[in-house]
């Protein structure tokens, strides 16, 4: 999975670009390109490693022209190195292509085009793009466009200049997003609003299938076959929150904006839309999601059980893919995502409808795939999350999930009307007590600090407080590299506590008082093997507790709490991470955007 950009207009195309990138990286940081049309040329400079390497690389050239394609790369074929960087050109500079997906069959069209004398410079997947394109060219660029996009198999959003055409750009999409935006007397193409929303004010979405063909003459689409389709563009609402820090990562910054964006996703959260969606009335429900969206999928679990008295399954996307699929219709599937272009999650989804199951999500991205492929959408109202790592967007979707089982539970009268209204407030408070967790910052550092060099952290709980140590592992290992596994308490017994001993860290959930013994001797069987231990827990008497160290979050109902717990270990994460010396921010080997299977 990458990022990919393209101008064509007035303006200089490599700062467009290079700007674009700079929003894109989330999507992958292993190299970086940019081609552009100079007039007489299609001029291509690429870099292994980080954007800064080819912004210097740019500075010392003169790379000039106002149409021009860059791409910012996640490695799936072939190493992070300058050969397989992209945009990839054919053999005589006509053609660039920058690719985000995966060609399935490419070593059929590499055989294909080898035995044609086209030899090929990389090892991805994605070079064959432009060799093909260029291969069928006779003298129309759409025609060889499109010609080609019939032999290729497998995902791909692809921007495409040609030296025959110096002030065209042409864009493509199937199961990869990408945007066409239109500003003034200039069009872009990107695979997210984000990286050209300062200069475009119109946007269209491509929906599988289309191809669309950018001059100065204007925006034209067209299938895939080169039959002309309407083009269709629209305006866009602002980001509606938007707090950052200037000269903070973005992961410390996206913890500390939280409580603000709890406040607003409160304040905005579509009750009675959502009631009449739900009112249809479901026999049974199952929630889906990758990473930290499958772990707030998990808090929703746990609260529908206590709260409606319900049995709801969360599944991994990618799992669901794989096994048979207990759904049809009568089933409700929740689809949470941050970015609602996470492939494996968009083909799940695909998947159940097929089935017959009806799809609300929850989803931060609202002119997303996913919000198009569903019945029903809750929009979660964090703002834009930078950082690889997710946690503002963890937070509000367990927010939005506690209401959506609220909600549910009061339709159904499975839980009487002053529980509700309980539960309610305890959510409304959900911001001002995560401010108090922001607010001890310090401390939280001073814990991650302690387990900084630990060889192996354990994260373990048991209901909610499981479901939020399964959160607060991912993300210690995902910023930090440090090795880390969750765990449910009452089974460490049967295996891992082999694994106790000096310089092991446990950090024991155990906010729930109905767990209070039950926690208190986990905590005993590791700290008596010589592991060291934090624990977490919400005014109990384990704020006493024999640990090298023990953090109170505010108190709060059980399956509330998981939230505050979460915060909590994002900071740990991050303070960890940081005194390690890593990059917070982008993390090795890893994306904010997975949109390849
Ligand atoms: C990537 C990100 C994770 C995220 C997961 C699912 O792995 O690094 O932070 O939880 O994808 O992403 P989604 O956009 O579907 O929530």
């Amino acid at each position: 999975m990458c990022g990919i950009v393209g101008y064509v207009g007035r303006r200089n195309a490599v700062s467009v670009l290079l700007r674009g990138l700079k929003m894109l990286e989330y999507r992958g940081y292993d190299s970086s390109g940019v081609a552009v049309h100079n007039g007489a040329n299609l001029c291509v400079v690429k870099r292994a490693g980080r954007l800064c390497a080819l912004e210097e690389a740019l500075s010392t050239r003169e790379v000039k022209g106002s149409c021009g394609i860059g791409h910012t790369r996640w490695a799936t074929h072939g190493s992070a190195t300058d050969q397989n960087a992209h945009p990839f050109v054919s053999s005589y500079g006509k053609f660039a292509v920058v690719h985000n997906g995966i060609v399935s069959n490419y070593l059929q069209i590499a055989a294909f085009l080898r035995e044609r004398g086209v030899s090929l410079a990389s090892d991805t997947d994605s070079e064959v793009i432009a060799h093909l394109i260029d291969y069928y060219y006779t003298g129309d660029v759409l025609s060889a466009l499109c010609r080609a996009l019939c032999d290729i198999k497998g995902s791909f959003a692809l921007a495409v200049i040609s030296v025959y055409e110096p002030h065209v750009l042409y864009g493509v999409r199937k199961d990869s997003p990408l945007v066409v935006g239109e500003g003034k007397k200039e069009f872009a193409l990107c695979s997210d609003i984000s990286g050209i929303s300062d200069f475009c004010s119109r946007f269209c979405a491509l929906q599988n299938g289309e191809v669309v063909r950018l001059s100065e003459e204007g925006a034209a689409l067209f299938d895939f076959y080169g039959n002309p389709l309407p083009m269709r563009f629209e305006n866009r609402e602002k980001e509606l929150f938007e707090d950052r820090e200037e000269g903070v990562d973005d992961m410390l910054s996206e913890i500390r904006s939280i409580p603000a964006s709890l406040r607003l996703g409160f304040e905005k959260f579509p009750k009675e839309e959502l009631r009449a969606f739900l009112k249809e009335g479901f026999k049974e429900m199952l929630v889906l999601g990758c990473g930290s969206a499958y772990h707030a999928g998990l808090v929703f679990c746990e609260a529908m059980r206590e709260v409606a008295e319900v049995c709801v399954r969360a599944e991994i996307a990618s799992e669901f893919l794989t096994e048979k699929p207990c759904v049809g219709e009568g089933t409700l599937v929740i689809v949470v995502s941050q970015s609602g272009e996470t492939a494996d999650t968009l083909l799940a989804v695909e998947r159940a409808k097929k089935c017959g199951a009806k799809i609300l999500s929850v989803c931060n991205a609202r002119a997303s795939s996913l919000t198009r492929l569903s019945d029903f959408s809750l929009i979660t109202r964090c703002g834009r999350e930078r950082a690889v790592a997710a946690t503002k967007s963890y937070v509000s979707q367990a927010q939005y999930l506690l209401l959506i089982c609220l909600e549910y539970a009061d339709i159904t009268g499975k839980t009487n009307i002053d529980e509700v209204a309980r539960l309610r407030r305890e959510i409304s408070l959900l911001s001002q007590k995560t401010e108090s967790i922001c607010r001890a910052e310090k401390r939280l550092e001073e814990v991650a600090l302690g387990l900084k060099n630990a060889e192996a952290v354990f994260f373990l709980g048991r209901k909610g407080d499981l479901a939020a140590a399964k959160e607060g592992s991912l993300k210690l290992k995902e910023v930090s590299y440090l090795f880390s596994e969750a765990y449910p308490s009452g089974e460490l017994k049967h295996g891992t506590l082999a694994l106790m001993e000096k310089g092991v860290w446990c950090v024991v959930v155990a906010t729930d008082p109905s767990l209070l013994q039950k926690n208190a001797a986990t905590l005993s069987e590791v700290l008596c093997r010589g592991a060291s231990a934090v624990v977490i827990t919400a005014g109990s008497a384990l704020e006493e507790a024999p640990a090298d160290y023990v953090v109170t979050v505010p108190e709060a109902d059980p399956v509330v709490s998981p939230l505050f717990s979460a915060v909590v270990m994002q900071y740990f994460a991050y303070f960890a991470a940081k005194a390690r010396g890593c990059d917070v921010d982008k993390p090795r080997n890893l994306a904010k955007s997975v949109t390849v299977e």
